[in-house]
């Protein structure tokens, strides 16, 4: 593993193998069952399966947008160009006592010293994107590591799927087997009859056959984009690893199967809402909640969100409301 400059890693490993993190005032080590955060005013304990799928997708969609709790307590917030780390901020009870704790730092630091804990602490028998029934476990003293899964990039067209030059995942030449819980699925692909001329202009795909050769779980790809709006559809199975916070309202589109959603106030916690979507649901998710998705069998869901710069701004002053419709 080769360590940026900026990193702050220990010079000896602990009694487990495992090296320590610092990043600003905020410490990090794990052992064979946990992960320790520790900050000025506090510390936290998270099962380290739970904290290695949390920090996957952290580093793997470069913070996100808005908020990523791993849990209660941890997480961070996205400002695109710098990244808040906290403790306790969404947190109605560590904000009561004061104790909750924040820390600034460039998205360059913060991604490259993830990307260390990610790679150091990931065993050579864990996939933090995996199903838990489809990966080994997390825990145990050092034991190789899995660079490949953890530096693995999420599939992203620059047009549409199909269209050429996308990212093709939709064949047996793929590499991409169906998923043992997709083998139901069709995979006729529909014919395109394009006028002469507008034959890379005009393509159509079969998105449940692209979906069910997905090898991972609560991560998005890109299948298309149209200006700020990103279709980014992705198969999901246990629990979302992170409960997130948004900046700007996103939409749902259930395509198979069921997910349950826990929806929290975003700056407390209380709970909000629980919203059971079944297949052909549709539902918007506010700009002012945090949510976190529960899928008990391995479903398709369609994830549409608006990509503009502008929008956090432009909700947080109150010039667009945090919910999308007005009926
Ligand atoms: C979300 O936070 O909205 C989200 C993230 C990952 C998913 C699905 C939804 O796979
Ligand atoms: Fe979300």
């Amino acid at each position: 593993m080769t360590i940026a400059d900026n990193v702050q890693m220990s010079t000896d490993t602990n009694m487990d193998g495992y090296h320590e993190f610092t990043l600003g005032e905020f410490r990090f080590r794990r052992d064979e069952f946990f992960a320790y955060i520790a900050w000025p005013t506090g510390n936290h304990i998270m099962s380290v399966d739970a904290f290695l799928r949390a920090l996957q997708r952290d580093v793997a969609w470069d913070f996100f947008y808005g908020i990523v709790n791993f849990d209660g307590v941890f997480g961070t917030v996205n400002h695109y160009g710098t990244v808040d780390i906290f403790a306790g901020r969404y947190n109605e009870s560590y904000r009561k006592a004061e104790l909750d704790y924040s820390e600034n730092v460039e998205t360059p630091k913060i991604r490259e010293t993830f990307k260390s804990i990610l790679a150091d602490w990931t065993n050579e028998t864990f996939d933090p994107f995996a199903s838990p029934h489809e990966t080994g476990a997390a825990f145990g003293v050092k034991n190789g590591s899995n660079i490949n899964a953890v530096t693995r990039r999420r599939v992203a067209a620059r047009r549409m799927v199909a269209l050429p030059g996308d990212e093709q995942i939709r064949t047996d030449s793929s590499g991409f087997p169906i998923n043992r819980m997709f083998k139901d699925v069709d995979q006729s692909e529909p014919v395109v009859e394009a006028e002469p001329g507008f034959e890379n202009e005009v393509a159509a795909f079969n998105l449940f056959a692209y979906l069910s050769r997905s090898d991972v779980t609560w991560n998005p790809s890109v299948v298309s984009q149209c200006k700020d709006s990103l279709f980014c559809p992705t198969t999901e199975e246990y629990i979302l690893p992170i409960i997130h916070g948004n900046d700007r309202v996103e939409w749902f589109v259930q395509l198979s199967d069921e997910i349950t959603w826990e929806v929290e106030d975003r700056d407390t916690g209380a709970r909000r809402s629980r919203v059971t979507m079944k297949a052909g649901d549709v539902s918007a998710m506010p700009a002012d909640i945090r949510h976190q998705g529960y899928s008990p069998k391995r479903s398709m869901l369609l994830v549409w969100e608006n990509n503009s710069a502008a929008l956090p701004e432009m909700i947080a002053s109150g010039k667009t409301p945090t919910y999308p419709v007005e009926f």
